[in-house]
């Protein structure tokens, strides 16, 4: 049966929402804060089967990634850096478990923040699967039937599977085990050096294993403004991460204890790695199986839901928001989809530019930007003037002893209108 948070269950509601991650627990506390009946659908289970409300940002994303970035920043500066300012370390030592503990504490207490929120607006939430039943406005959850002027999906993504290499979690690993590994792997390999094959690779090699990403593409961080992808590539190949570009994966076979990994490396050459782990990091995929959408006449597009530029779907109160719509597959991109959905309804108007939307690679050094690249420019033949300014000439920079990096701007040539910021440096 499904588990509320109110003793008597209410069954009409204004709005439901399926899915209580970063797109759907905002959508549901501004439909609530505009003063509608609101009910939040989640299914994710915490250890102890209790709801984990926060959805893959705070269980397995965002949030749990952020946490050992951090503690493994430490670990790196306590061993490497800290010398130089005149701050000796004696026995310096990893405590695997301890950083683990402290970053289950650190999700716990941000699933707690959610529900408690949801208690504070009063929203009735629902621990189960939500799915369409009989009519786009009448949502099934475990026994109950919900009656909703208005439905928002917000069931956001899964790791994509490499075909040949399904995710065990023991040895092919998705972001989730990748943020849960017992020990430090002494080999470890990425399939794909996208946003997650740089933090993650750069968790575990701070905390001592021999990282190498693998990844389809000719060039180094497609997405990212050249300068700062150089920049980057330049900077982690110096910490120690090794990439190879432009590898065609052919087969993925995991044994005991390892994986073997054999593919064309970019010269047409057969290679083989070896790894103890391995990461696949190729993208995400939206979850949208199982909720039956389109027998009640929702679109799917290669499984995202179609929408219009304010997140309709086309059936008459049916909206949807976050990484099940495609876009940026950012926490905070879903939060603005989901705001401006619930002002909708509320008959507000409301607006999101996705031109604004920012980047941020957590790594050390951090990658930042937001609006055009230089490449997007050039592409769309727009005028523009680029200047940028390094942090080894940055006092401040100096001072941290961190000088990697530089800050680029964009801006229209005659306007002086900015069109994009671009920044790698110390954080
Ligand atoms: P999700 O967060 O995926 O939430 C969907 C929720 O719906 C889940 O709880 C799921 O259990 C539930 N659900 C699904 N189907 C049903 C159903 N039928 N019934 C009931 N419940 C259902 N983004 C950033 O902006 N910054 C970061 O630093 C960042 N780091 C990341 C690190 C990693 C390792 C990963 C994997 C992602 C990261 N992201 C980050 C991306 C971010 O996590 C997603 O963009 C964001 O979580 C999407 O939010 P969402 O609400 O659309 O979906
Ligand atoms: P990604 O799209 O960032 O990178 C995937 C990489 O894998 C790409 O470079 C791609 O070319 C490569 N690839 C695809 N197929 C491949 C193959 N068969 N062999 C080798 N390489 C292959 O996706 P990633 O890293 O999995 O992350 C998923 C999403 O999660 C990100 O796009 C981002 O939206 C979100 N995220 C955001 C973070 C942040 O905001 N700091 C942190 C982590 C994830």
């Amino acid at each position: 049966p499904a588990w509320s948070s109110r003793s008597s269950v209410a069954q009409d509601f204004d709005v439901v929402v399926i899915g209580g991650g970063p797109a759907g627990y905002i959508a549901a506390i501004r439909s609530a804060q505009v003063g509608l009946k609101t009910a939040c659908i989640d299914e994710a289970k915490a250890a102890d089967g209790k709801p984990a409300l926060g959805g893959t940002c705070t269980n397995v994303g965002c949030i749990p990634s952020k946490a050992l970035l951090q503690s493994s920043e430490h670990f790196e500066q306590a061993g490497h850096h800290f010398a130089e300012h005149g701050v000796k370390v004696k026995g310096l030592e990893l405590d695997l478990a301890q950083m683990l503990k402290r970053k289950e504490k650190v999700v716990k207490g941000s699933n707690d923040g959610v529900m408690y929120l949801f208690k504070k607006n009063k929203i009735t939430f629902f621990h189960g699967r939500g799915s369409f039943g009989k009519s786009p406005t009448e949502i099934q959850v475990g026994n109950e039937t919900l009656n909703a002027k208005n439905v928002i999906i917000a069931t956001g993504s899964n790791a994509r599977p490499l075909p040949g290499a399904e995710f065990d979690e023991k040895l092919i690993l998705s972001n989730d085990g990748a943020l849960a590994m017992g020990e430090v792997p002494k080999k470890l390999g990425l399939i794909g050096a996208g946003i997650i094959g740089l933090e993650m690779g750069s968790v575990w090699r701070r905390l001592g294993a021999e990282v190498t990403l693998l990844e389809a593409l000719p060039g180094f961080l497609g997405l990212a403004d050249e300068t700062i992808a150089k920049e980057a590539q330049k900077i982690f190949t110096k910490q120690g991460l090794k990439m190879e570009f432009g590898v065609k994966i052919s087969k993925v076979s995991p044994s005991k204890k390892s994986v073997t990994v054999q593919y064309a490396a970019s010269d047409g050459s057969s290679k083989t790695l070896e790894v103890d782990k391995l990461i696949v990091s190729i993208g995400r995929v939206p979850n949208t199986t199982g909720l039956n959408a389109e027998a009640v006449g929702i679109k799917l597009d290669r499984g995202f839901i179609s929408v219009d530029g304010e997140c309709r779907t086309g059936v008459p109160g049916v909206w949807a928001i976050g990484d099940d719509v495609g876009g940026p597959m950012l926490a905070h991109k879903g939060e603005e989809e989901g705001v401006a959905v619930a002002e909708r309804i509320a008959g507000q108007h409301a607006h999101v530019d996705f031109n604004t939307i920012p980047s941020v690679i957590y790594t050390s050094p951090e990658i930042a930007w937001v609006g055009k690249t230089e490449q997007q420019l050039k592409a769309e033949g727009v005028a523009y003037r680029a200047g940028q300014f390094p942090f080894s000439a940055n006092a401040r920079a100096r001072a941290l002893g961190d000088t990697n990096g530089l800050v680029k701007f964009l801006a229209d040539a005659k306007t002086d209108q900015i069109l994009g910021v671009h920044i790698i440096g110390p954080f």
